[in-house]
């Protein structure tokens, strides 16, 4: 038996194993269940208790070289294959493309109407969008118990039922922009105010608990309703083209006297009539009217001196028309394959 340990010892010594594949083969050999090896030990059992000492002592040495063999090549062929990998390094190949971002179809839109107004001289302002009761509400006409606040549901964070205290909520429009633009200026000016409100609406594909919306506002001396017709008019045929024609119709707001909604005709059917605009060839698109001479008062503005106009937009339902999206919700699911379509609309 010392002699077949010795043999073995010299045949591990001399082998050449070349990959992994030899390797495996190598391991079934010698070291697996059934291998070389086990055979010897299992022989050993056999031995004569005299012998046991010198044979186990050099049974033990044949199998640590053989596990030390076996480890040591495992590591080479391991590591092999990455130093190949960086030896085919090609440095003249030309590098992975960075993916282009795109611009949310909302954003698109805003800055469109933006740009259209900036061209006749409105600037951009801003405000929060937690506002309290003075600017979101009060300040526009809405006293308190007045039946006009139901129009819009609130979501409050703060409400207060003592008299002094004020309730704090999430703007439910972009009028208080308007408050918060005038208290702090003083005429001439005109601004237009884009911005995120929030209403404790139902949700539905036509209807979310949060939009957009974009305010407009002029204040200057002699300012009248043919100002505002005529402005939005000018807006209208740049945004949606010259073919589009407008319409009024009497309406009511707290804050404007007297107020109107307008439509366009009908994107979807040119005027013709379908169940878009059902079947009345015209579509809503906002709410404007003159400034109420007491909304001017709250803000320090003189009414016997100026007068001014104010216009409240959605973008979020032109956005629905404009890029035949036919719900709400998926403006705001961010899912890329959606909103990567819009790539090509980047400006
Ligand atoms: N704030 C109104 C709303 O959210 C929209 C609006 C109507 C704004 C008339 C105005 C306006 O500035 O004059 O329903």
């Amino acid at each position: 038996m010392l002699d077949t340990i010795e043999q073995y010892l010299k045949e591990i010594k001399s082998l050449s194993i070349q990959n992994h594949e030899e390797l495996e083969k190598y391991r079934i050999e010698w070291l697996s269940k059934k291998g070389k090896l086990s055979v010897l030990f299992d022989a050993f059992k056999e031995t004569e208790p005299g012998l046991r000492k010198e044979i186990g002592k050099n049974l033990n040495i044949l199998k640590k070289e053989a596990e030390a063999n076996f480890q040591n090549l495992k590591e080479i062929f391991d590591n092999k294959p990455k130093a190949e990998n960086s030896k085919s390094l090609d440095l003249t190949l030309p590098g992975d493309m960075q993916k282009l971002g795109s611009r949310h179809p909302i954003s698109i839109l805003r800055k469109e109407v933006i740009d259209i107004f900036s061209r006749i001289g409105f600037v951009v302002a801003q405000g929060p969008e937690i506002e309290d009761d003075w600017h979101n509400f009060t300040a526009l006409n809405f006293p308190p118990e007045h039946p006009a606040r139901d129009m819009q549901d609130t979501f409050f964070i703060e409400k207060t039922d003592s008299a002094e205290g004020q309730n704090i909520a999430l703007r439910t429009h972009t009028s208080s922009v308007q408050i918060r633009y005038m208290e702090s200026r003083t005429p001439p000016f005109r601004a237009i105010m884009p911005g995120r409100v929030y209403r404790n609406e139902a949700i539905s594909s036509r209807s979310n608990c949060f939009f957009h919306q974009i305010e407009g506002l002029y204040v200057d001396k002699n300012v009248s309703f043919a100002d505002l017709k005529q402005t939005l008019f000018y807006f209208v045929q740049e945004l949606f083209g010259n073919q589009t024609e407008i319409r009024f119709r009497p309406s009511y707001f707290p804050f404007t006297e007297p107020s109107a909604e307008m439509d366009i005709t009908c994107q979807n059917c040119g005027g013709k009539g379908c169940s878009i605009c059902k079947h009345s060839g015209w579509v809503e698109i906002l709410g404007c009217g003159m400034i109420d001479p007491q909304v001017l008062l709250n803000c320090h503005i003189d009414p016997e001196i100026y007068s001014g106009f104010a216009f409240g937009l959605g973008i979020d339902r032109m956005a629905l028309n404009r890029f035949k999206v036919s719900d709400i919700r998926t403006f705001f699911e961010n899912d890329i394959r959606f909103l990567s379509q819009f790539s090509s609309l980047l400006v």
